[in-house]
Protein backbone atom coordinates (compact mmCIF):
# COMPACT_ATOMS: atom_id res chain seq x y z
CA UNK A 1 0.00 0.00 0.00
CA UNK A 2 1.54 3.43 -1.01
CA UNK A 3 0.07 6.58 0.78
CA UNK A 4 0.52 9.31 -1.38
CA UNK A 5 0.12 12.86 -0.08
CA UNK A 6 -1.55 15.44 -2.54
CA UNK A 7 -2.90 13.04 -4.15
CA UNK A 8 -6.09 14.21 -5.38
CA UNK A 9 -3.90 17.54 -6.82
CA UNK A 10 -2.54 17.78 -10.93
CA UNK A 11 0.64 15.61 -10.88
CA UNK A 12 -0.59 13.30 -7.68
CA UNK A 13 -3.93 12.12 -9.24
CA UNK A 14 -1.81 11.05 -12.80
CA UNK A 15 0.36 9.45 -10.13
CA UNK A 16 -2.33 7.41 -8.47
CA UNK A 17 -3.24 6.31 -11.71
CA UNK A 18 0.10 5.19 -12.89
CA UNK A 19 0.40 3.20 -8.89
CA UNK A 20 -3.03 1.41 -9.82
CA UNK A 21 -2.41 0.97 -13.36
CA UNK A 22 0.87 -0.77 -12.00
CA UNK A 23 -1.05 -2.80 -9.62
CA UNK A 24 -0.12 -1.11 -6.25
CA UNK A 25 -2.63 -0.03 -3.54
CA UNK A 26 -3.17 3.51 -3.00
CA UNK A 27 -4.37 5.67 -0.03
CA UNK A 28 -4.05 9.19 -0.74
CA UNK A 29 -3.84 11.92 2.19
CA UNK A 30 -4.89 15.24 1.20
CA UNK A 31 -6.36 18.65 2.66
CA UNK A 32 -7.76 19.41 -0.57
CA UNK A 33 -6.91 22.85 -0.25
CA UNK A 34 -6.03 22.87 -4.17
CA UNK A 35 -7.74 20.27 -5.25
CA UNK A 36 -11.32 18.38 -5.46
CA UNK A 37 -12.39 14.83 -4.52
CA UNK A 38 -13.66 14.31 -7.53
CA UNK A 39 -10.33 13.82 -8.93
CA UNK A 40 -10.06 11.05 -7.20
CA UNK A 41 -13.42 9.54 -8.59
CA UNK A 42 -12.00 10.22 -12.08
CA UNK A 43 -8.97 7.76 -11.09
CA UNK A 44 -10.95 5.24 -9.81
CA UNK A 45 -13.15 5.39 -12.74
CA UNK A 46 -9.95 5.01 -15.02
CA UNK A 47 -8.43 2.56 -13.05
CA UNK A 48 -12.07 0.42 -12.82
CA UNK A 49 -10.01 0.37 -8.81
CA UNK A 50 -10.98 1.89 -5.45
CA UNK A 51 -8.36 3.52 -3.48
CA UNK A 52 -8.96 4.57 -0.27
CA UNK A 53 -8.83 8.26 0.93
CA UNK A 54 -7.96 10.32 3.99
CA UNK A 55 -8.39 13.64 4.44
CA UNK A 56 -5.91 15.20 6.30
CA UNK A 57 -3.15 17.72 6.54
CA UNK A 58 0.79 16.98 6.22
CA UNK A 59 1.24 18.47 9.17
CA UNK A 60 -0.72 16.55 11.14
CA UNK A 61 1.71 13.78 12.53
CA UNK A 62 -0.49 12.00 14.18
CA UNK A 63 -3.48 11.41 11.42
CA UNK A 64 -0.41 10.67 9.10
CA UNK A 65 0.90 8.00 11.71
CA UNK A 66 -2.32 6.87 11.76
CA UNK A 67 -3.27 6.56 8.16
CA UNK A 68 0.36 5.11 7.62
CA UNK A 69 -0.66 1.87 10.31
CA UNK A 70 -4.00 1.58 9.57
CA UNK A 71 -3.59 0.94 5.81
CA UNK A 72 0.00 -0.78 6.33
CA UNK A 73 2.04 1.44 3.91
CA UNK A 74 4.66 0.43 2.81
CA UNK A 75 6.21 3.38 0.77
CA UNK A 76 5.19 7.04 -0.02
CA UNK A 77 5.01 9.46 -2.61
CA UNK A 78 4.94 13.01 -1.20
CA UNK A 79 3.10 15.67 -3.04
CA UNK A 80 1.50 17.69 -0.71
CA UNK A 81 2.62 21.14 -0.43
CA UNK A 82 2.34 24.47 -1.76
CA UNK A 83 3.62 25.51 -5.43
CA UNK A 84 3.62 28.72 -6.74
CA UNK A 85 6.58 31.18 -6.87
CA UNK A 86 5.09 34.27 -6.39
CA UNK A 87 3.12 33.51 -3.62
CA UNK A 88 6.02 32.24 -2.03
CA UNK A 89 7.38 35.46 -1.99
CA UNK A 90 4.66 37.30 -1.21
CA UNK A 91 3.75 34.21 1.88
CA UNK A 92 7.33 33.04 2.60
CA UNK A 93 6.38 31.54 6.44
CA UNK A 94 3.23 29.70 4.86
CA UNK A 95 5.69 28.10 2.22
CA UNK A 96 7.84 27.05 4.76
CA UNK A 97 5.10 25.64 7.34
CA UNK A 98 3.21 23.47 4.61
CA UNK A 99 6.47 22.58 2.89
CA UNK A 100 8.78 22.29 4.94
CA UNK A 101 6.97 21.51 8.67
CA UNK A 102 4.90 19.46 6.42
CA UNK A 103 7.58 17.36 4.76
CA UNK A 104 9.80 16.92 8.61
CA UNK A 105 5.96 15.99 9.85
CA UNK A 106 5.80 13.28 7.28
CA UNK A 107 9.16 12.14 7.94
CA UNK A 108 8.81 11.43 11.48
CA UNK A 109 5.43 9.65 11.23
CA UNK A 110 7.57 7.37 8.80
CA UNK A 111 9.93 6.60 11.03
CA UNK A 112 7.62 5.98 13.56
CA UNK A 113 6.16 3.89 11.65
CA UNK A 114 9.08 1.98 10.46
CA UNK A 115 7.79 2.75 6.55
CA UNK A 116 11.36 3.90 5.19
CA UNK A 117 10.75 4.17 1.26
CA UNK A 118 9.68 7.98 0.14
CA UNK A 119 9.33 9.74 -3.18
CA UNK A 120 9.86 13.52 -3.08
CA UNK A 121 8.46 16.06 -5.82
CA UNK A 122 11.32 17.97 -5.94
CA UNK A 123 11.83 20.86 -8.97
CA UNK A 124 14.00 21.99 -11.39
CA UNK A 125 14.15 25.27 -9.58
CA UNK A 126 16.63 24.01 -7.13
CA UNK A 127 19.47 24.38 -9.70
CA UNK A 128 18.33 28.23 -9.95
CA UNK A 129 20.24 30.58 -12.81
CA UNK A 130 21.96 28.09 -15.21
CA UNK A 131 25.68 27.90 -15.23
CA UNK A 132 25.64 25.22 -17.78
CA UNK A 133 23.46 23.30 -19.99
CA UNK A 134 21.50 20.98 -19.76
CA UNK A 135 21.31 21.03 -16.19
CA UNK A 136 22.79 17.93 -14.76
CA UNK A 137 21.66 16.20 -11.37
CA UNK A 138 25.62 17.61 -10.36
CA UNK A 139 24.80 21.28 -11.34
CA UNK A 140 25.24 23.35 -8.56
CA UNK A 141 22.12 23.84 -6.17
CA UNK A 142 21.05 27.81 -5.23
CA UNK A 143 17.35 28.13 -5.57
CA UNK A 144 16.51 32.08 -6.35
CA UNK A 145 12.95 32.29 -4.20
CA UNK A 146 11.25 30.96 -1.51
CA UNK A 147 9.18 27.90 -2.98
CA UNK A 148 12.59 27.12 -4.01
CA UNK A 149 14.37 27.39 -0.81
CA UNK A 150 11.64 25.11 0.46
CA UNK A 151 12.28 22.39 -2.19
CA UNK A 152 15.65 22.38 -1.19
CA UNK A 153 16.07 22.67 2.59
CA UNK A 154 13.46 19.14 1.94
CA UNK A 155 16.17 17.65 -0.26
CA UNK A 156 18.66 18.66 2.45
CA UNK A 157 16.77 17.15 5.03
CA UNK A 158 16.07 13.59 2.94
CA UNK A 159 19.66 13.56 2.40
CA UNK A 160 20.62 13.77 6.10
CA UNK A 161 18.35 11.61 7.00
CA UNK A 162 19.57 8.91 4.97
CA UNK A 163 23.01 9.72 6.13
CA UNK A 164 21.28 9.10 9.72
CA UNK A 165 19.61 5.61 8.58
CA UNK A 166 20.76 3.90 6.05
CA UNK A 167 18.19 1.64 5.57
CA UNK A 168 15.98 3.97 3.83
CA UNK A 169 14.89 4.74 0.45
CA UNK A 170 14.86 8.05 -1.04
CA UNK A 171 13.94 9.32 -4.45
CA UNK A 172 13.92 13.09 -5.16
CA UNK A 173 12.60 13.55 -8.99
CA UNK A 174 13.14 16.62 -10.04
CA UNK A 175 10.50 17.97 -12.21
CA UNK A 176 11.04 20.13 -15.20
CA UNK A 177 7.79 21.69 -16.60
CA UNK A 178 4.96 19.17 -16.06
CA UNK A 179 2.04 19.71 -18.88
CA UNK A 180 -1.03 17.67 -20.04
CA UNK A 181 -3.20 15.25 -18.78
CA UNK A 182 -4.25 11.47 -18.86
CA UNK A 183 -5.00 10.91 -22.52
CA UNK A 184 -8.92 10.40 -20.97
CA UNK A 185 -9.57 13.79 -20.80
CA UNK A 186 -10.92 12.60 -17.52
CA UNK A 187 -8.32 14.55 -15.15
CA UNK A 188 -6.19 17.20 -15.53
CA UNK A 189 -4.79 20.25 -14.35
CA UNK A 190 -7.36 22.72 -12.81
CA UNK A 191 -6.06 25.99 -11.45
CA UNK A 192 -7.73 28.21 -8.88
CA UNK A 193 -7.87 31.42 -10.28
CA UNK A 194 -5.77 32.88 -12.77
CA UNK A 195 -3.43 30.18 -14.12
CA UNK A 196 0.32 31.33 -13.47
CA UNK A 197 2.14 28.79 -15.87
CA UNK A 198 1.63 28.89 -19.29
CA UNK A 199 -0.11 26.02 -20.48
CA UNK A 200 -3.43 26.47 -18.62
CA UNK A 201 -3.38 29.86 -19.34
CA UNK A 202 -3.20 29.20 -22.90
CA UNK A 203 -5.46 26.46 -22.58
CA UNK A 204 -7.79 29.01 -20.70
CA UNK A 205 -7.82 31.06 -23.64
CA UNK A 206 -8.54 28.52 -26.11
CA UNK A 207 -11.29 28.03 -24.24
CA UNK A 208 -12.54 31.41 -24.16
CA UNK A 209 -12.42 31.79 -20.38
CA UNK A 210 -9.37 34.28 -21.15
CA UNK A 211 -9.05 36.86 -24.19
CA UNK A 212 -5.47 36.67 -24.74
CA UNK A 213 -2.42 35.71 -23.76
CA UNK A 214 0.28 37.80 -22.44
CA UNK A 215 3.81 36.78 -23.42
CA UNK A 216 6.26 37.78 -20.77
CA UNK A 217 9.43 38.91 -23.33
CA UNK A 218 10.13 38.22 -26.71
CA UNK A 219 13.70 39.43 -26.13
CA UNK A 220 15.26 36.71 -24.61
CA UNK A 221 18.85 35.48 -25.59
CA UNK A 222 16.84 32.36 -27.51
CA UNK A 223 15.94 31.45 -31.38
CA UNK A 224 13.26 33.12 -31.73
CA UNK A 225 13.60 35.46 -28.41
CA UNK A 226 10.94 33.87 -26.22
CA UNK A 227 11.46 31.49 -23.08
CA UNK A 228 12.45 28.09 -23.29
CA UNK A 229 11.42 25.21 -20.87
CA UNK A 230 11.65 21.28 -21.08
CA UNK A 231 7.94 20.71 -21.15
CA UNK A 232 7.01 16.95 -19.70
CA UNK A 233 3.54 15.14 -20.21
CA UNK A 234 2.52 14.77 -16.73
CA UNK A 235 2.12 10.79 -17.53
CA UNK A 236 5.59 10.45 -18.80
CA UNK A 237 6.01 11.96 -14.90
CA UNK A 238 3.59 9.42 -13.50
CA UNK A 239 5.52 6.38 -14.99
CA UNK A 240 9.01 7.91 -13.80
CA UNK A 241 7.78 7.61 -10.16
CA UNK A 242 6.76 4.20 -10.64
CA UNK A 243 10.26 3.70 -11.72
CA UNK A 244 11.73 5.52 -8.87
CA UNK A 245 9.91 3.54 -6.42
CA UNK A 246 11.00 0.20 -7.28
CA UNK A 247 14.50 1.27 -6.95
CA UNK A 248 13.58 1.62 -3.35
CA UNK A 249 13.66 -2.05 -2.49
CA UNK A 250 16.77 -2.01 -2.33
CA UNK A 251 17.85 1.22 0.34
CA UNK A 252 19.52 4.42 -1.43
CA UNK A 253 19.19 8.36 -2.01
CA UNK A 254 19.28 9.79 -5.08
CA UNK A 255 18.31 12.76 -6.63
CA UNK A 256 17.57 12.43 -10.54
CA UNK A 257 15.52 15.14 -12.99
CA UNK A 258 12.27 14.11 -14.85
CA UNK A 259 12.33 16.16 -18.42
CA UNK A 260 12.35 15.19 -21.83
CA UNK A 261 15.80 16.87 -22.56
CA UNK A 262 14.24 19.45 -24.76
CA UNK A 263 13.15 22.68 -24.60
CA UNK A 264 10.55 24.54 -26.69
CA UNK A 265 9.97 27.97 -26.67
CA UNK A 266 6.52 29.94 -25.62
CA UNK A 267 5.87 30.41 -29.80
CA UNK A 268 6.23 26.41 -30.28
CA UNK A 269 3.94 25.93 -27.07
CA UNK A 270 1.60 28.64 -28.43
CA UNK A 271 1.80 26.77 -32.25
CA UNK A 272 1.51 23.46 -30.92
CA UNK A 273 -1.43 24.39 -29.28
CA UNK A 274 -3.27 25.95 -31.94
CA UNK A 275 -2.65 22.66 -33.89
CA UNK A 276 -3.82 20.58 -31.65
CA UNK A 277 -7.27 22.36 -30.48
CA UNK A 278 -7.91 24.39 -33.61
CA UNK A 279 -8.20 27.66 -32.10
CA UNK A 280 -6.11 30.83 -32.61
CA UNK A 281 -4.15 31.67 -29.49
CA UNK A 282 -4.01 36.02 -29.45
CA UNK A 283 -1.01 37.60 -27.78
CA UNK A 284 0.33 40.45 -26.80
CA UNK A 285 4.29 40.74 -26.10
CA UNK A 286 4.20 42.28 -22.29
CA UNK A 287 7.80 43.22 -20.55
CA UNK A 288 9.58 40.39 -18.88
CA UNK A 289 8.56 38.49 -15.86
CA UNK A 290 10.56 39.07 -12.82
CA UNK A 291 12.86 36.22 -12.20
CA UNK A 292 12.18 34.38 -15.06
CA UNK A 293 15.21 32.89 -16.86
CA UNK A 294 16.12 32.96 -20.61
CA UNK A 295 16.32 29.08 -20.99
CA UNK A 296 16.45 25.43 -19.50
CA UNK A 297 16.06 21.70 -19.75
CA UNK A 298 16.99 18.54 -18.45
CA UNK A 299 20.08 16.23 -18.97
CA UNK A 300 18.21 12.72 -18.88
CA UNK A 301 20.96 10.54 -19.35
CA UNK A 302 20.96 9.88 -15.47
CA UNK A 303 17.21 9.06 -15.65
CA UNK A 304 17.82 6.80 -18.49
CA UNK A 305 20.47 4.76 -16.65
CA UNK A 306 19.42 4.72 -13.08
CA UNK A 307 15.40 4.18 -13.92
CA UNK A 308 15.13 2.34 -16.96
CA UNK A 309 13.29 5.22 -18.03
CA UNK A 310 12.44 7.84 -20.44
CA UNK A 311 9.89 10.38 -21.32
CA UNK A 312 8.00 9.31 -24.32
CA UNK A 313 5.33 11.75 -25.21
CA UNK A 314 5.57 14.65 -27.81
CA UNK A 315 4.64 18.89 -27.18
CA UNK A 316 1.95 17.62 -29.82
CA UNK A 317 0.75 15.26 -27.61
CA UNK A 318 0.97 16.98 -24.18
CA UNK A 319 -1.23 19.81 -26.13
CA UNK A 320 -3.71 17.41 -27.64
CA UNK A 321 -4.55 15.54 -24.54
CA UNK A 322 -4.31 18.62 -22.50
CA UNK A 323 -7.00 20.41 -24.75
CA UNK A 324 -9.11 17.21 -24.40
CA UNK A 325 -9.14 17.52 -20.70
CA UNK A 326 -9.81 21.24 -21.30
CA UNK A 327 -12.23 20.94 -23.79
CA UNK A 328 -14.84 18.28 -22.01
CA UNK A 329 -14.31 20.09 -18.73
CA UNK A 330 -14.14 23.84 -18.91
CA UNK A 331 -14.44 24.52 -16.09
CA UNK A 332 -12.20 22.27 -14.42
CA UNK A 333 -14.19 19.71 -11.72
CA UNK A 334 -16.01 22.80 -10.76
P1 LIG B 1 -1.33 20.66 -6.76
O1 LIG B 1 -1.55 21.91 -5.98
O2 LIG B 1 -2.23 20.35 -7.87
O3 LIG B 1 -1.30 19.40 -5.77
C1 LIG B 1 -0.89 19.49 -4.44
C2 LIG B 1 -1.89 18.69 -3.61
O4 LIG B 1 -1.49 18.74 -2.24
C3 LIG B 1 -3.31 19.24 -3.67
O5 LIG B 1 -4.22 18.19 -3.81
C4 LIG B 1 -3.48 19.94 -2.33
O6 LIG B 1 -4.84 19.94 -1.90
C5 LIG B 1 -2.59 19.10 -1.44
N1 LIG B 1 -2.06 19.81 -0.27
C6 LIG B 1 -1.49 21.03 -0.24
N2 LIG B 1 -1.09 21.33 1.01
C7 LIG B 1 -1.43 20.27 1.78
C8 LIG B 1 -1.29 19.98 3.15
N3 LIG B 1 -0.73 20.86 4.00
N4 LIG B 1 -1.74 18.79 3.61
C9 LIG B 1 -2.31 17.90 2.78
N5 LIG B 1 -2.48 18.13 1.46
C10 LIG B 1 -2.05 19.30 0.97
O7 LIG B 1 0.20 20.71 -7.26
P2 LIG B 1 0.95 19.76 -8.30
O8 LIG B 1 1.23 20.57 -9.50
O9 LIG B 1 0.26 18.48 -8.43
O10 LIG B 1 2.34 19.58 -7.55
C11 LIG B 1 2.59 18.48 -6.72
C12 LIG B 1 3.99 18.59 -6.15
O11 LIG B 1 4.92 18.69 -7.21
C13 LIG B 1 4.19 19.83 -5.27
O12 LIG B 1 5.01 19.46 -4.19
C14 LIG B 1 4.92 20.78 -6.18
O13 LIG B 1 5.73 21.69 -5.48
C15 LIG B 1 5.76 19.82 -7.01
N6 LIG B 1 6.13 20.37 -8.32
C16 LIG B 1 5.16 20.83 -9.17
C17 LIG B 1 5.51 21.37 -10.40
C18 LIG B 1 4.47 21.92 -11.33
O14 LIG B 1 4.82 22.70 -12.22
N7 LIG B 1 3.20 21.56 -11.20
C19 LIG B 1 6.85 21.42 -10.77
C20 LIG B 1 7.82 20.93 -9.88
C21 LIG B 1 7.44 20.40 -8.66
C1 LIG C 1 6.96 29.02 -18.86
C2 LIG C 1 7.35 30.07 -19.90
C3 LIG C 1 7.24 32.33 -19.07
C4 LIG C 1 2.89 32.37 -18.52
C5 LIG C 1 7.28 27.48 -12.97
C6 LIG C 1 8.01 27.53 -11.65
C7 LIG C 1 8.84 26.28 -11.49
C8 LIG C 1 8.01 25.01 -11.69
C9 LIG C 1 7.20 25.07 -12.94
C10 LIG C 1 7.23 24.16 -9.57
C11 LIG C 1 8.23 31.19 -19.33
C12 LIG C 1 6.22 32.12 -20.19
C13 LIG C 1 4.19 31.99 -18.82
C14 LIG C 1 2.27 33.39 -19.29
C15 LIG C 1 4.27 33.55 -20.63
N1 LIG C 1 7.06 24.82 -10.63
N2 LIG C 1 4.87 32.57 -19.86
N3 LIG C 1 2.99 33.93 -20.32
O1 LIG C 1 8.23 29.80 -14.87
O2 LIG C 1 9.23 27.88 -16.21
O3 LIG C 1 8.23 27.42 -14.02
O4 LIG C 1 6.47 26.31 -13.01
O5 LIG C 1 8.24 23.67 -9.14
O6 LIG C 1 9.42 26.33 -10.21
O7 LIG C 1 8.85 28.67 -11.64
O8 LIG C 1 6.76 27.98 -15.89
O9 LIG C 1 4.66 27.93 -17.14
O10 LIG C 1 5.11 29.88 -15.60
O11 LIG C 1 6.41 29.68 -17.71
O12 LIG C 1 4.87 34.10 -21.57
O13 LIG C 1 1.13 33.79 -19.05
O14 LIG C 1 6.16 30.73 -20.36
O15 LIG C 1 7.83 33.60 -19.17
O16 LIG C 1 9.14 31.55 -20.34
P1 LIG C 1 8.20 28.38 -15.27
P2 LIG C 1 5.64 28.86 -16.55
Amino acid sequence: MILVTGGAGYIGSHACVALLSAGEDVVVFDNFSNSSPKALDRVQAICGKPLAVVEGDVRDQAALEKALSEHGCTAVMHFAGLKSVQDSVAEPLEYYDQNVIGSHRLLRAMRATGVRKIVFSSSATVYGTPQFLPYTEQHPLKAVNPYGRTKLVIEEMLRDQHVSDPSWGIAILRYFNPVGAHESGLIGEDPKGVPNNLVPFVAQVAIGRRDRLNIWGNDYNTPDGTGVRDYIHVMDLADGHVSALKLLDTPQCFAVNLGTGAGSSVLDVIRAFEAASGRPIPYDIKPRRPGDIDAYYAATDYATRLLGWKAVRSLETMCADHWRWQSSNPNGYA
